[in-house]
């Protein structure tokens, strides 16, 4: 594998902000990892980029960025009801959804759309209009790397929740996700709970309905309320929603009947950090080139030239104000990569 200095990371990340790799590779084979490793020095950091689409650069980065490019899509056994897929983590998320509606294979319908690549979805185990990646995951495959060595984890092994896994947490940093292994099923059951979902549905018998109808409305909505990378810097939701206990949600329902809530795992309660953000005063606010995006306020945008420390530092000022007002902490979902200090 060869390596290139000095490379700009504008083009590699969708906000779009300016940062360098000192050293920037591209792997296209699992073959080339183990001379990767041998040319690894201990001092210097490395990095694992997809497609940007959920990182924000602050300031160059003094070490090696390998952008993964690892190719291929097989099917691993099948029967009348149901396919596995081992899938290369350098594919294209989005695409790879389309092949499968094409195929009339469910599962990952309502994750249509979602920018980035595949191996980078079961590191925040990606969620969407009600579904998750972690619903239909058999398992990931990894490079260790340090060892150089391939593991297997079984879905119970990636400890998956909300935005989260075992490789945002205990293992952070340490692998690299080789391929995944889904599995869908040819006779799909379809997931209309979320309510704009629903809705786009309502005078339709779910029966009628297939899985290539439900990716194509949830492009919709998609279109409808988020800002396209391609036409304005963004990576997306930049906080979570907050998990909160029930307790405390219920106090908040009483200050402000409107908030959104809804029920998490372990009896507690997801509160719209969209809405935090509105009504802290921040949806449609603009400092230079950062900003919070008019119509989505859990979203932050670079309208041009802004730096990843401007928008780094919206993020804390929207992050401190929100915790004022409602007592509330907004944990980042956007993976903040800096120099250390
Ligand atoms: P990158 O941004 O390149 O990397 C993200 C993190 O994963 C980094 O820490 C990186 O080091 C690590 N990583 C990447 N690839 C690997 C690998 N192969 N092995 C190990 N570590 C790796 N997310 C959702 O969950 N739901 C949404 O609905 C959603 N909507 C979005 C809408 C927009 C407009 C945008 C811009 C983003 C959205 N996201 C959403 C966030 C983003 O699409 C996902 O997090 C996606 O999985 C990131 O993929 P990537 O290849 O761009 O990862
Ligand atoms: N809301 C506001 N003001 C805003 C934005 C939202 O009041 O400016 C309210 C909405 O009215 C609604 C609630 O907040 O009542 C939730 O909004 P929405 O349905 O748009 O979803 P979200 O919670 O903002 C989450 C995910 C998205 C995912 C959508 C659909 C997180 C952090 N974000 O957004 O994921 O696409 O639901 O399932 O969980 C991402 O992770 O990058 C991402 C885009």
């Amino acid at each position: 594998m060869e390596f290139r200095e000095n490379i700009s990371l504008k083009p590699y990340n969708t906000f779009g902000v300016e940062a360098s790799a000192e050293y920037f590779g591209v792997i296209r084979q699992s073959g080339e990892l183990s001379g990767l490793l041998s040319w690894r020095s201990p001092e210097k950091p490395m990095l694992i980029l997809g497609e940007g689409s959920n990182i924000l650069f602050v300031g160059d980065f003094p070490g090696i960025v390998l952008h993964n490019a690892l190719k291929g899509i097989d099917l691993i056994e099948e029967n009348a009801d149901d396919c596995l897929l081992k899938v290369s983590a350098g594919e294209n998320w989005s695409d790879f959804v389309d092949y499968t509606v094409e195929l009339g294979w469910g599962g990952i319908e309502n994750l249509s759309l979602i920018p980035g690549t595949v191996g980078a979805a079961p590191i925040q185990n990606i969620g969407a209009y009600g579904a998750e990646l972690g619903e239909v995951l058999v398992n990931v495959e990894a490079c260790n790397l340090l060892t150089g060595e391939i593991k297997v984890f079984s879905n119970e092994e990636c400890y998956f929740g909300y935005r989260t896994s075992i490789f945002k947490t205990t293992c952070k940093g340490q692998f690299l996700v080789t391929s995944i292994t889904l599995q869908l099923s040819k006779n799909p059951k379809l997931n209309l709970r979320y309510a704009p979902l629903k809705k786009a549905f309502e005078d339709r018998k779910i029966q009628d309905v297939d899985v290539r109808e439900v990716s194509n409305a949830v492009k919709e909505i998609r279109r409808s309320k988020l800002p396209d990378p391609e036409k304005i810097g963004n990576a997306g939701s930049f906080f979570k929603n907050p998990v909160v206990k029930q307790l405390l949600a219920e106090a908040l329902q009483k200050e402000f009947p409107d908030i959104p809530v809804y029920p998490a795992e372990a009896g507690r309660v997801k509160v719209a950090a969209g809405w935090l953000i509105e009504q802290s005063g921040w949806k449609g606010r603009r400092f230079g080139d950062a900003g919070v995006h008019e119509k989505q306020a859990l979203v932050l945008v670079n309208y041009g030239d802004a730096t990843g420390a401007e928008i780094y530092a919206l993020s804390e000022s929207i992050r401190k104000d929100v915790e004022s007002k409602f007592g509330i902490s907004m944990e980042r979902e956007v993976t903040v990569v800096r120099k250390k200090s």
